[in-house]
């Protein structure tokens, strides 16, 4: 026990790739949805406010009528998504979570809409010139390996259309200038993400 334990205090190698795929994980995926959907909580999206806001620049930055095909990476649950549909925007959406694409496509139903949602890694994809504009939202890209990095911007340059416009939503370094790297332990008796 204190063996595995002492192993969870060790310093992975940086951006050390999982074996398993984290998003897709049976509990984690769960937990996911539910902070998704929890419109005040930032963990996992950012708050309802934001992301109308958000979808609001978009459309003054990049109108549908000028940029209709859109391709939204990492699309979660389809918060963005259905957003940019009501828009006028023609979506796709990608996801590696079985669960909220299932969600999501449950919500085209409900609403009416036509998003087409894939259950996919963007980092597979292999699209060529189908899309105006492509949106990488919450910061995923700092989560990405160099390696992955690179092909993923590779596949975002090859799907989009000449004079194709990239929305990549990430922090800048200014968010970590007072950041202090520190250890802690919690016990969530209840389950937590
Ligand atoms: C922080 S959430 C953001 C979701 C959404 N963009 C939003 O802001 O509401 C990151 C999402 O990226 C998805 N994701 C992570 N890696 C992925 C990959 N390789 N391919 C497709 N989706 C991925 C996760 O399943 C998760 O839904």
């Amino acid at each position: 026990m204190l063996n595995k334990l002492c192993m969870y205090l060790e310093r992975p190698e940086l951006y050390k790739e999982s074996k398993v795929n984290f998003w897709d994980d049976e509990y984690i995926s769960k937990q996911l949805l539910k902070a998704h959907l929890d419109v005040d909580f930032e963990g996992a999206s950012r708050s309802l406010d934001f992301i109308n806001d958000s979808v609001d620049w978009i459309v003054k930055v990049a109108s549908p009528d000028k940029y209709p095909n859109l391709i939204d990476l990492g699309c979660g649950p389809g918060l963005y998504a259905e957003r940019f549909a009501q828009k006028g925007y023609k979506v796709t959406g990608i996801d590696f979570s079985k669960r909220s694409i299932n969600y999501a496509q449950s919500r085209n139903e409900e609403k009416n809409l036509n998003v087409t949602y894939l259950f996919q890694s963007y980092l597979n994809m292999n699209y060529s010139e189908e899309f105006d504009i492509a949106t990488l939202i919450y910061c995923d890209y700092g989560a990405l390996s160099t390696k992955s990095r690179r092909l993923l911007m590779e596949n975002i340059y090859k799907s989009l259309k000449p004079g194709g416009k990239l929305i990549l939503d990430v922090f800048t370094v200014n968010k970590y200038n007072d950041f202090k790297e520190v250890k802690t332990w919690e016990i969530n008796e209840k389950g937590g993400f």
